[in-house]
């Protein structure tokens, strides 16, 4: 059993759920689900990051204990997940005790290594961000180039992390493992950087009230972005379970968004090369989600509220395009419209319509009981078809194995849309007509087939539903497939089986207002 560690970036706890972090959780959490599916031990953990100055502030402003706040705003995340069907196995606060204990350690390695020493900081830094930025990196008059907003000018007095002294071995490092950064867009832009030269960073911040304090000077507290990122090791047990740390260390993918890139591969590698922890295996930025061709901020007003989406569409509407709809790496659209269509039209429509139509077709002609396949009936495009069926596990896992969940589902939906075509090329109802049994009973079996094989390409992707599909065919499976491309095989689905139509799986999403719109035109 392979071990498989898997993450998310960590929210900031002073910020609501916006439908970016959903969208980076459910596509994590599809990789998680396709890794244990496929039998291992998979740890996947994500969390709240709570020490930035802006968590401190809200809480005040809104009365509260900070703690408190973030608690509740920790819930706030994990209630939501849940609803969105997320399996994570760990969720991180970085105010609890085993991640402070955890940055301690790190902090005191670095330390120990010679790597951090006190200096002065003069320059900017972005609250928004939690970054400091040379005069250059901003855009004119001072203003940071993501928020938009003024950055502060800071004076003070600093511990430093000697990023100059790991540039030519990250360097080394990133360029001899491909694989290390992904998509190559963001390598490059990664490897240009290291290449420009990096700069020592401030790991500490003097004077402020919120945060982990240095045990060696508790003026200081601990920079946050290296507190957050050292998430990463505590869910896993650094500082606190030595066994549990051995079996999970290195994380096989971090999942993040693009804007955070440098964080987690200049300063997150380089702190654990200084303290001799083994780097990551994989970092993935994934794109942003725009809406209407915009990136969403709280200036446009244009953020979508993840918890108002799932009340209208459902988890399964939402994941189903997640998944399938926005390519892994670049950005991608989000709107109501884009989720309604590709709901009715790839689920309702082409996987619904076509369970619904073999199920039904299964109950007349053969009263509910799958026939059996025979090679004597065989004609070369059931033939054709049955080899298709076979070649889609291969396909499927290659797509998925490099995180392209939408080409792995494409690839699926090709084999719905022969399904459906093949109804209309066999036409039953005149086989039936005329007594073929036997041709009818192979139709029959390969429409129930390609709905099997699809169902399974769904554990990862919704899992409740595949479970139901499974129902409707009268088998049993878990989402426990090691086995998965053995069971991917035509023919495991047994003859004499009874299926049952039931109700239907994806009951279209009408959308009043244009129902309303066309009523108004015919009118
Ligand atoms: N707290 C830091 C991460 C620390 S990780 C050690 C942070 N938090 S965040 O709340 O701003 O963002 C959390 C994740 O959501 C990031 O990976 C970010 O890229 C992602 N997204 C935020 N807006 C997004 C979109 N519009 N689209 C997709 N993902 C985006 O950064």
């Amino acid at each position: 059993m392979a071990k498989f560690y898997i993450t998310t970036a960590i929210v900031y706890a002073n910020s609501r759920p916006h439908i970016g972090h959903a969208y980076e959780i459910v596509t994590t959490d599809v990789i998680a689900r396709y890794r244990r599916m496929l039998g291992d031990d998979v740890y996947f953990c994500t969390g709240s990051d709570e020490h930035s100055i802006n968590v401190y502030t809200k809480a005040l402003e809104q009365g509260k204990d900070p703690q408190v706040y973030c608690d509740e705003m920790a819930k706030v995340y994990k209630d939501l997940w849940k609803r969105y069907g997320i399996s994570n196995n760990d969720y991180v606060q970085t105010t609890e005790e085993r991640h402070k204990k955890s940055v301690m350690q790190l902090f005191k390695k670095c330390f120990d290594a010679g790597d951090i020493y006190k200096g002065a900081y003069e320059g900017h830094y972005c609250k928004s961000c939690e970054a400091f930025y040379t005069e250059a990196e901003l855009d004119e008059g001072g203003i940071c180039k993501i928020h938009k907003i003024k950055a502060d000018v800071v004076k003070e007095e600093n511990y430093f992390l000697r990023l100059s002294k790991y540039q030519d071995k990250l360097l080394a490092h990133i360029q001899n493992n491909p694989s290390f950064l992904e998509p190559e867009t963001r390598r490059n832009e990664i490897l240009n950087m290291i290449k420009a030269g990096l700069n020592d960073i401030s790991v500490s911040r003097n004077g402020q009230k919120w945060g982990i304090p240095l045990n060696f000077d508790t003026d200081h507290k601990v920079y946050v972005w290296f507190d957050a990122l050292i998430n990463y090791i505590t869910a896993v047990g650094y500082a606190s379970d030595e066994e549990k740390f051995a079996k999970y260390w290195p994380a096989d993918y971090h999942i993040i968004g693009k804007d955070i890139t440098k964080f987690h591969c200049i300063i997150w590698p380089i702190m654990l090369m200084s303290a001799g922890v083994p780097l990551p295996k994989k970092v993935f930025g994934h794109g942003f989600l725009l809406n209407k061709g915009e990136k969403m901020s709280k200036t446009r007003g244009n953020i979508v509220d993840p918890e108002n989406v799932i009340n209208v569409f459902g988890a399964d509407a939402i994941r189903y395009y997640f998944a399938s709809h926005i390519t892994n790496g670049v950005d991608g659209e989000f709107s109501e419209d884009a989720i309604i269509t590709c709901f009715n039209s790839y689920l309702a429509n082409d996987l619904g319509n076509l369970i619904n139509r073999s199920i039904t077709m299964v109950e007349k002609y053969f009263e509910g009981v799958v026939p059996a396949y025979t090679e004597a009936a065989q004609t070369p495009r059931m033939k054709e078809i049955r080899e298709s069926i076979d070649a889609l596990a291969t396909e499927y896992m290659k797509k998925m194995d490099v995180l392209n969940m939408s080409g792995a589902l494409e690839d699926a939906w090709k084999r719905v849309a022969i399904a459906n075509k093949f109804i209309d090329e066999s036409a039953p109802w005149t086989l039936a007509k005329e007594n073929k049994t036997e041709i009818l009973g192979n139709v029959m079996y390969l429409l129930l087939e390609i709905i099997r094989v699809t169902s399974l390409c769904l554990i990862p992707v919704i899992p409740d539903t595949a479970k139901k599909i499974w129902d409707k065919l009268g088998i049993q499976y878990t989402e426990l497939l090691p086995s998965f491309e053995n069971e991917m095989k035509f023919g495991k689905l047994p003859v004499g089986t009874k299926v049952s139509k039931g109700e239907p799986l994806f009951p279209r999403i009408v959308d009043e207002e244009k129902e309303k719109e066309k009523g108004k035109k015919l009118k």
